[in-house]
């Protein structure tokens, strides 16, 4: 048995930055309302012509994240690529990285588990390296919410929260068992779906013809929902449970964390966990201020900003959480 360490990390988010203020013109919202209740100033949305894609965001995170692994592309084995908002329904976004990487005929795997999708996609990529089946496994989130977004006063719950962005991440192959990743947990409670989600396009409950067809303004099933409270109540429950899960599955206390990364869903949601672990405002590192949520590329972009940051030292013990829609939520414990 062999355990992974991230030996790469990078992030590319749009440069196009659109402020609370921006958003206060397209509907009724304000600068006040979004900081009080989500922390956020201002997200980056991707340009309306042409501009990046959920591919291509990826590509330019994965390549700096290459780049200091200090590896070739073809040394890469597999790829795992996280999002809920693909370029294509299908073929999903793995395959298109690959292709723009010109990276030979390596297996490439997409993950649909939205704000948890980069905690799964790391936990896959763990167990292909743990068994010794690969060596290096590139890991992607990323996401264009911007362009699926209800822009109006209907949707300003969800709209003004999310934002476009992408990080990605080199897990390589460690032998020493007492470093790397150390443990990963993965939940789910589908009884919840719906309370966060996007209904349409699917085969569920319509046929495409009528789809077509349809063509009613008033369809809301195409733009994503949120019981907003009622998520936010899960979510402080569920990210505590699972870092507790986590540290003890390693026989350690909350004191022995250094770093905590919370998937950037709300700065309250943060702040609650933060609290509830004693830890000091340099343990946990945010960033929703600038980006908003990004999903699965959330952390990604996180984590390379507190390693560039010098805030990620070697020997550092990094705690990752994540809970979204699926329900779904998990943890990641890493010994730096
Ligand atoms: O990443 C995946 C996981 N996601 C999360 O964890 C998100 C969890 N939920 C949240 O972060 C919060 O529930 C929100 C930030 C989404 C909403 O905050 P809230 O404090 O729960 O507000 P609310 O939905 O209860 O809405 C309060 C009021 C409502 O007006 P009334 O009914 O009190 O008159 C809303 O219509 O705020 C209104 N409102 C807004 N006002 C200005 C909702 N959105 C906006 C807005 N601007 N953008």
């Amino acid at each position: 048995m062999y355990n992974s360490k991230i030996s790469g990390l990078g992030y590319y988010v749009p440069e196009n930055v659109v402020t609370n203020d921006d958003l206060s013109k397209l509907m009724d919202t304000n600068d006040e309302w979004i900081q009080e209740r989500t922390g956020i100033k201002e997200r980056r949305h991707v340009l309306k012509e042409g501009g990046d894609t959920t591919t291509s965001m990826g590509v330019n995170a994965a390549k700096i994240a290459i780049e200091r692994a200090g590896i070739d592309k073809d040394a890469i084995d597999f790829i795992v690529f996280a999002t809920l908002s693909p370029d294509y329904y299908f073929p999903g976004p793995g395959v298109l990285v690959q292709r723009e990487l010109g990276i030979k005929t390596v297996g490439a795997l997409d993950v649909r588990n939205q704000c948890s999708g980069f905690i799964y996609a790391i936990s896959v990529a763990d167990q292909y390296i743990k068994t010794g089946m690969y060596k290096n496994v590139l890991v992607i989130g990323s996401e264009v919410h911007s362009r699926g977004l209800d822009m109006t006063t209907r949707g300003r719950g969800v709209s003004v929260i999310f934002g476009d962005g992408a990080g990605a991440a080199v897990l390589t192959r460690e032998e020493d068992t007492t470093k790397g990743i150390l443990s990963t947990h993965l939940h789910a409670e589908g009884q919840h779906a719906e309370e966060l989600s996007l209904i349409a396009p699917g085969m569920g409950k319509r046929w495409v013809t009528d789809i077509i067809n349809d063509n009613d303004p008033n369809d809301e099933s195409y733009f994503p929902y949120m019981n907003g409270q009622f998520v936010f109540k899960n979510a402080v429950v569920r990210f505590s449970e699972v870092i507790i899960e986590g540290l003890k599955s390693n026989s350690l206390e909350a004191t022995a964390i250094d770093m905590l990364i919370p998937h950037q869903a709300n700065l309250r949601i943060s702040q609650f966990v933060q609290k509830k672990f004693g830890l000091k405002d340099e343990q946990v590192y945010n960033n929703i201020m600038k980006y908003g949520n990004t999903t699965a590329a959330s952390i990604p972009i996180a984590l390379t900003e507190a390693w560039e940051a010098g805030k990620v030292k070697e020997g550092n013990l990094v705690v990752l959480a994540a809970f979204g829609s699926g329900f779904t939520w998990g943890s990641v414990i890493i010994r730096w």
